[in-house]
């Protein structure tokens, strides 16, 4: 298709080098439907007869049927997707098939349908991640009084409830849908009408073509439409700290199911044995889903590494945003619907979280606080409480049954009550902490809103 000034043929290494159809095979559905858009558009502007866009339009549907259908073969010879459908176009409909390349260049075609791919995507991304969030908020429910130890620095810190801890990971995954409607509503204008990077001399309407294709406008400058890949690197990015997300949720679960913790059960279903020790569930898909989000930093890093020395506009570097692409896209949306399954089955050993929740150390902020509340000044509460917290390692006598009132005559009887995991939990009620109220109320609020 460019062979005009070409005396020789590739060479076969060469073309096996510079073949994207083994993956980019993918964009057909998005290639197809900018194909119709720019065809109508010809017609509009008098380049086609209304009778040539039809055998056109048709000659692209028929493609398309095949390539669903599997009957289609792909060539690599042919280098792409673009020309893939373009050659087999001429073969089925003739001469006129090659007027469809008409004020248009693969440049401005790739980042079409880049961006439409990346846009179907993203939607079912968001689909996938407000799937999860149901399932989280149905155990956050399930398990909303469920007390257990809140953690820094992997030291029991606080009680929290399992509810409260579930919550926090659809508050993250939120923020992730939030950046997923970022990314595509800056993508979700036209490149079409670029050209290779200087426009065109045939003037098709561009705004008609992108309204065609749903986009929302039309790029402003033919230069940057070309070059552009930013809303690629910022989907990767997207999908990376989705992951990375995710990635903290199974090293939660990874610590909460060892037997040191012992605060989940994961089904047998989403669990693996040991070829050698018989006794061994291993939570492999916690682990995989930490694995898989190296995978992703690492083909937002490839992207980076790809732009950053690219002059502008097209260099043929920019081929390889596709395997980093679809390989995030496709790993995310199976992280989300197996980590979807596993969330859904999993079971709270609320005993046991209960029991390392009941450590009296825990509430030693709140003793701290009680002393406040009878107008001792926080650091000098701090330092108190400290102190019997000393006293109580010293003598092997857990915090609650320390005679406080002889340890500082700041403390007095009533501040006993503090020790209760319940009364604690219960005096938390500003908004964003975890009292049972609270989070059966944050619950209430994510059914209504998603
Ligand atoms: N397969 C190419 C890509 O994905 C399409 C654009 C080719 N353009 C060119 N000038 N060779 O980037």
């Amino acid at each position: 298709m460019w062979k005009g000034r070409f005396a020789k043929d590739t060479s076969s290494l060469v073309q096996q080098f510079g073949e994207s159809i083994s993956y980019d095979w993918r964009l057909f559905p998005h290639d197809i439907a900018g194909s119709i858009a720019h065809a109508r558009a010809q017609s509009k502007a008098g380049l086609l007869t209304q009778e040539e866009f039809e055998h056109i339009e048709k000659g692209l549907r028929e493609i398309e049927a095949d390539i669903l259908a599997g009957k289609f073969e792909f060539k690599s010879s042919l280098e792409d997707i673009h020309m893939n459908i373009e050659s087999e176009l001429t073969k089925r409909i003739g001469a006129v098939g090659g007027k469809l390349h008409t004020a248009r260049s693969r440049n401005d075609q790739v980042a079409t349908d880049t961006r439409l791919y990346c846009r179907a995507q993203i939607d079912e991304i968001t689909v996938a991640i407000t799937v999860l969030q149901k399932v989280l908020i149905d155990q956050a429910d399930r398990y909303a009084a469920t007390v257990m130890p809140g953690y820094t620095h992997l030291q029991r810190g606080q009680p929290v409830t399992v509810g409260h801890h579930l919550l926090a990971y659809v508050e993250m995954l939120q923020r992730d849908k939030g950046r997923l409607s970022d990314c595509r509503r800056r993508l979700n204008v036209s490149p079409l009408g670029s050209g290779a990077l200087a426009g065109s001399t045939i003037n098709l309407d561009r705004e008609a073509i992108a309204a065609e294709l749903g986009f929302d406008g039309v790029t402003r400058n033919s230069m940057d439409a070309i070059a552009d890949r930013d809303f690629v690197a910022e989907l990767l990015f997207t999908i990376s700290i989705c992951g990375v997300h995710l990635s903290r949720l199974s090293e939660d679960l990874i610590l909460w199911c060892s037997s040191e913790f012992g605060f989940v059960y994961l089904s047998d279903a989403h669990t693996t044995g040991s070829s050698l020790m018989p006794q061994k569930k291993n939570p492999d898909v916690c682990e995989l889903t930490r694995g898989k989000t190296g995978r992703l930093v690492g083909n937002l890093m490839n992207l980076l590494v790809t732009m950053k020395g690219l002059p502008i506009t097209y260099n043929r570097d920019l081929q390889e945003d596709k395997p980093p692409l679809f390989d995030s896209v496709d790993t995310i949306l199976l992280v989300l619907a197996v980590n979807t399954e596993m969330i859904a089955a999993m079971e709270i050993r609320e005993d046991k979280c209960l029991a390392a929740a009941s450590d009296p150390m825990l509430l030693a902020t709140d003793l701290a606080d009680a002393l406040v509340k009878s107008g001792v000044p926080f650091r000098t509460a701090h330092e108190l409480v400290g102190k019997a917290v000393a006293e109580s390692i010293s003598s092997k006598t857990p915090l609650d049954q320390l005679d406080l009132e002889k340890i500082d005559p700041a403390y007095t009887h009533a501040m006993k009550s503090v020790f209760s995991v319940d009364t604690a939990l219960k005096a938390r009620t500003n908004i964003g902490a975890p009292s049972i109220e609270n989070v059966k109320r944050e619950i209430a609020r994510w059914r209504a809103g998603l």
